[in-house]
Parts: C-alpha cells; sequence; structure tokens
C-alpha cells in the first residue's frame, strides 16, 4: 500500500511538472505577427466575407505567414494608405492587387510577381464607346471613373495632362462607386482591373467589359525598403509559386471559362 502511494505521489510530481512546462513554453510560442495592408475592395483579390476577410491575396498572405511561422494580421485601409502603410513600416508588406509601377519603386520595395493585371474598361451594354480608342478620339467629352490612385486613374490622369485625351476622369474612394455612378449615367466608363471589372459586372444589370485591353500589369507584394523580413517573404512566396499553390489559389477564385 506504501508502495502504491510512493508511486502515485511520482506520477502525480510527474505530470505536475510536464503541465508547468506546458504552460510556460504555451506562453512563450506566442507567434510573432506579420502585418498585411490592403483594401479590401477588390474581388476576387481581397474582399470582405462577412465576419473574414477572403480572396486570392489574403489566402497567398496566409500562406506566406505559415511559412514564417507568424500569425497574418490584416489591416485594411483605403487603397491610397496601402502604399504608405507599407513605406513607413506600419505593415510588413502590403497586398492589394498592387500594380509594380516605377513610381511606386520609389517608396516601396516589390517581391517577385505572383499575378497579371489587365486594366479593362467597362461601360453600359448600349455604350457609344465601342473600344478604347473611343476615349481617344477627337473632342470627345466622356467621363470616366477610377478608382483613387490606382495605375487605372494614374494613366489616364497622365493621357489628359499630356492632352492625349479630351475626356475627364472622376476619382472615387472604391472602384464599387466608380461603377455605381456608371449604373446612374453620371459617369461613361470605369476603368478598372479585370477581374474585379468581372466581378463587379456580375453583380450590376446592363453593364459590359470592352473586348480591348486598357493596359496589362504585374503584381507584386510591396514591402518596406530593405526591410529584414523582405527576403523571406520573397522566398516564401517564390515557393508558393514554384510548388503551384499561388495557381491553385488564383484557380478557386478565378475558374477558367
Ligand atoms: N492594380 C491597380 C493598382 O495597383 C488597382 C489595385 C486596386 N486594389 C484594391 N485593392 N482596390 O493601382
Amino acid at each position: 500500500m506504501k508502495k502504491f502511494t510512493k508511486a502515485l505521489a511520482l506520477v502525480l510530481s510527474a505530470l505536475f511538472v510536464v503541465g508547468c512546462f506546458a504552460a510556460c513554453s504555451g506562453a512563450k510560442t506566442e507567434k510573432e505577427k506579420l502585418t498585411l495592408a490592403t483594401s479590401a475592395d477588390f474581388p476576387p483579390y481581397e474582399y470582405v466575407d462577412g465576419e473574414n476577410y477572403a480572396g486570392i491575396d489574403i489566402e497567398i498572405a496566409g500562406k506566406i505567414a505559415e511559412k514564417l511561422g507568424r500569425e497574418l494580421v490584416v489591416e485594411n485601409t483605403d487603397f491610397d494608405s496601402v502604399i504608405t502603410s507599407v513605406a513607413t513600416g506600419k505593415a510588413d508588406m502590403g497586398m492589394a492587387g498592387l500594380t509594380v509601377t516605377p513610381k511606386r519603386q520609389e517608396s516601396v520595395d516589390f517581391s517577385s510577381n505572383y499575378a497579371k493585371g489587365v486594366q479593362a474598361v467597362i461601360v453600359k451594354e448600349d455604350s457609344p464607346i465601342k473600344t478604347v480608342d473611343d476615349l481617344y478620339a477627337d473632342g470627345v467629352t466622356y467621363k470616366v471613373g477610377a478608382q483613387i490612385s490606382t495605375t487605372g486613374a494614374i494613366y489616364f490622369g497622365d493621357d489628359i495632362a499630356d492632352k492625349k485625351t479630351t475626356c475627364t476622369l472622376e476619382q472615387y474612394q472604391t472602384g464599387a462607386e466608380a461603377v455605381a455612378s456608371l449604373t446612374t449615367g453620371k459617369i461613361d466608363a470605369v476603368i478598372i482591373d479585370n477581374e474585379p471589372a468581372k466581378s463587379f459586372v456580375k453583380a450590376n444589370e446592363g453593364l459590359k467589359i470592352l473586348e480591348t485591353e486598357y493596359s496589362n500589369e504585374d503584381y507584386a507584394i510591396a514591402l518596406p525598403k530593405d526591410a529584414a523580413l523582405n527576403a523571406d517573404i520573397d522566398k516564401a512566396l517564390t515557393e508558393l509559386i514554384n510548388d503551384g499553390t499561388v495557381q491553385a489559389i488564383i484557380d478557386k477564385y478565378i475558374p477558367a471559362e
């Protein structure tokens, strides 16, 4: 009987020690964070789905965080703040269907490219605008909408400044607001990336996407200039591209037609 009590005491103290270790290491393994700046207004790349953020960029970011052993924290902001959040180091990275441009490269670094983007033009089904060239025809006065600070807005704004077009540009906080303005007839066209264009056209009656493309672009992750984490993020992304994970995520959100 005494033996038994002794054995029990031993087992109990062993359990106590194990329990202590588990509790202590539990506190220590709280993961470091990986902060993602995005603008969740851009389906299928990033959008709000009930309580959660969803989309191609969000999932790729999740996989990168997994590889780095960090916890992904999504910081949703206006699109024109994404680059600033990254440039000031507030966020570890920015993913927002973000096009690589020389101007942006002045304030942030970019990872490898992970997707292609095409700027498309949305018009009403019965619009006199039949091709992108119609926006550049002599003396036309179409009102063209785009999300503020996007490449669509920047390039069209440049063309207006360079007197290549006599159209005017209306800038909106989100692509959805630009599209809403198009449906109510306040503007004549919206320039936006092709995949969001498809999802907005699907969600609204009476709109179509022009066959002709406005421009071709590369999407990449924006990174704070020379940040210590950049190489690890890019390595993780490259592995995810090479093993087909990125393509599988894209295919899930953009099924082949
Ligand atoms: N690709 C375009 C750009 O980089 C549009 C991106 C808009 N993204 C967004 N999440 N609203 O300017």
